[in-house]
This record gives structure tokens, C-alpha cells and sequence, in this order.
């Protein structure tokens, strides 16, 4: 990842001009924004709302309204634990709870070395292993308590 967040690659500024006119170009460009950046800060939404020609109120709107895309910058390893109604009835909520514990994190913190990010997240679709979480991408089903000092090691 670069060091300044506002740094648009090549690749993003040839996207975001193929996708000038089109309608829908917002989301298009902002999904694509935080594709590269893993969220879409105040700077990039700046620069999207120069090359656009879209005023910086609607597009920080879109932003805010859309529970999708992160406006802070997520850590290294981003542990998503899924709060939809089977995980939460499987103990997603003390799984949260754990992680909060174990990491001094609360959820839409970061940790102060920026490795771990936590965030509540609806189903992710594999209700089946819940209570399910995420680490980095990687899924973990049928979560203990008891397991996830082991799993946050195999990232730290
Ligand atoms: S409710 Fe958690 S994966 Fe579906």
C-alpha cells in the first residue's frame, strides 16, 4: 500500500477516466477507490470529486450512506465477525467480545501498531459454521472463545 493515501495509481486514474461519462460512476469509481486503498479517505474523495466534476458534498453523501464503504484506514489484518441472526444467536456477539478484550479494541477500532482492525458484520453467507469470523480474508467457523488467541497468532 503507499504511504500517501491520496496517491492514485496509473491503473485507478485510467479507470476513473474511462468512467467519466457513464452513469453510475460514482459508486463505480469509489468501489474501485477503496478496492486500492482498502477504505476511501477525505483526500481520496477529494480527488474523486475533482476528476469527476461531482461536487465533494455528494460524493462525501454517497460515502456516509452507504454502510459499504470505510471511510478509516482498516489494520493490516481486518477481523470482520459476522453479527447476522445465526452467528448472533451462536455467540457472535461473545466473540466480539473476546477480540475487544484480547486486542484493547473496540469495534471500528484499530489497534495502536495499526496491525488489527475489528468490525460487526452482517452474514457473510456460510451461516452454517457459525459463529464465523474473518481474519485477513480468511474465514474461521464454529469460533470459540477459547480459540481465538490461536487464531490472532497465526496473524501477529
Ligand atoms: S449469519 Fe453468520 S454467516 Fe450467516
Amino acid at each position: 500500500m503507499s504511504e500517501n493515501s491520496t496517491t492514485f495509481s496509473p491503473e485507478l486514474i485510467e479507470f476513473i477516466n474511462e468512467w467519466r461519462e457513464k452513469p453510475g460512476n460514482l459508486i463505480m469509481v469509489l468501489h474501485r477507490v477503496q478496492s486500492e486503498f482498502g477504505y476511501v479517505s477525505q483526500e481520496s474523495a477529494d480527488e474523486v470529486s475533482k476528476m469527476l466534476e461531482i461536487p465533494f458534498a455528494k460524493v462525501w453523501g454517497v460515502l456516509t450512506f452507504y454502510h459499504f464503504f470505510k471511510l478509516t484506514k482498516p489494520g493490516d489484518f481486518n477481523i470482520q465477525v459476522c453479527m447476522g441472526t445465526a452467528c448472533y444467536l451462536k455467540g457472535g456477539e461473545a466473540i466480539i467480545e473476546e477480540i475487544g478484550n484480547l486486542l484493547k479494541l473496540e469495534v471500528g477500532g484499530i489497534t495502536d501498531d495499526g496491525k488489527f482492525s475489528l468490525e460487526a458484520v452482517r452474514c457473510i453467507g456460510c451461516c452454517g459454521l457459525a459463529p464465523v469470523m474473518t481474519v485477513g480474508g480468511e474465514v474461521f467457523g464454529k469460533v470459540t472463545k477459547n480459540q481465538i488467541p490461536a487464531i490472532l497468532k497465526k496473524f501477529a
